[in-house]
């Protein structure tokens, strides 16, 4: 048996430590809950929100992968502080295989650089793009979660991979803009699929009542207009923390962990994976084939 296979069955066979919630499984093989995090407008705390809610999940014993799908401002590597030595390119261009692509995170956490990676896609021959679909879906055995972080917009790439995840955390602040832009990217999903499951996290509120009143509200107008249910996933404060945690690039949650936004994340961690996952997810596998058909691939 080469390495590689020896490698896969160790982690396969390496239980977490908790796997009752997020553990959805097709028939009888396991599958990862794949979360896209996503907003209409910019700089709302997507990428502060994705690597904190991956540490708080693994705390809780899940194996968590981060992908960085913010092809042109990849900045997930910028969070941790680690310059990551490989991306999907390198996967994608067949020079290093899935376990070499991904990189060492803290507590235990992997991730995944997008670099320009999905564009390439379309100039792969078959043989090499079916070669691709399966190491990505070895994910599937390696993690229980992963979380996509994507640029902002409702660009054609972004709804792409909100459309191919499982799950969906539309991320909003109390700013009016970015109210509206997060409802217009509910309408458009709504437009294409009424039933995908969006979880609503309002970041950088003055106050609980504030960050409540906006999530209500956003709730109630995409259930009169759009017909779409929106989940409720909590809420974080603004937190000056944050802002000094990634000036010394190190998660929030780290580098204070009695901080009030740390406190508010491992609340959300905690109520995602006590959600029931849904029966019709795909897993990394399901999504990196819809993906491809998105990109005409
Ligand atoms: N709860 C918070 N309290 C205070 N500042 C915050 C909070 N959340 C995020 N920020 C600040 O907001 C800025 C944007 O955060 P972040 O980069 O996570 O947003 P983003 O949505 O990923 O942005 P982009 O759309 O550019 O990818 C950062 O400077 C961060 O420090
Ligand atoms: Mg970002």
């Amino acid at each position: 048996m080469n390495d590689q296979a020896e490698m896969l069955r160790k982690i396969v066979n390496m239980k977490s430590e908790n796997q009752q919630a997020v553990q959805p499984m097709t028939g009888s093989e396991k599958i990862a809950r794949v979360i896209t995090v996503t907003s209409g407008k910019g700089g709302v705390g997507k990428t502060n929100i994705t690597v904190n809610l991956a540490l708080a999940l693994s705390r809780r014993g899940l194996k968590v992968a981060i992908l960085d799908a913010d092809f042109g401002l990849a900045n997930i590597d910028v969070l941790f502080g680690i310059i990551p030595k490989y991306t999907l390119l390198d996967l994608i261009h067949d020079e290093k295989n899935i376990f070499e692509i991904l990189t060492d995170g803290p507590d235990n956490i992997k991730f995944l650089s997008g670099g320009s990676g999905v564009e390439e896609l379309i100039r792969l021959d078959k043989k090499k793009l079916r070669k691709f679909v399966n190491s990505i879906s070895l994910l599937d055995k390696l993690f229980d979660v992963i979380l996509i972080d994507t640029g902002a917009g409702l660009s054609q790439n972004v709804m792409s991979f909100i459309m191919a995840a499982d799950e969906v955390l539309l991320v909003t602040t109390p700013e009016p803009t970015a109210i509206t832009d997060a409802y217009a990217l509910v309408k458009m999903v709504s437009r294409r699929d009424k039933k995908k499951p969006i979880n609503i996290i309002v970041n950088k509120a003055d106050s609980v009542k504030e960050a409540e009143e906006i999530a209500n509200k956003l709730c109630v107008v995409s259930q009169k207009f759009l017909s779409l249910r929106l989940l409720k996933l909590g809420y974080i404060l603004y937190d000056d923390n944050v802002t000094k945690s990634v000036k010394i690039q190190r998660p929030f949650s780290l580098y204070n962990p009695k901080c009030q936004a740390a406190k508010s994340i491992a609340e959300i961690a905690l109520k995602l994976f006590s959600q029931k996952p849904s029966e019709e997810m795909s897993g990394a596998k399901g999504f990196i084939s819809k993906l491809l058909s998105y990109f005409g691939v």
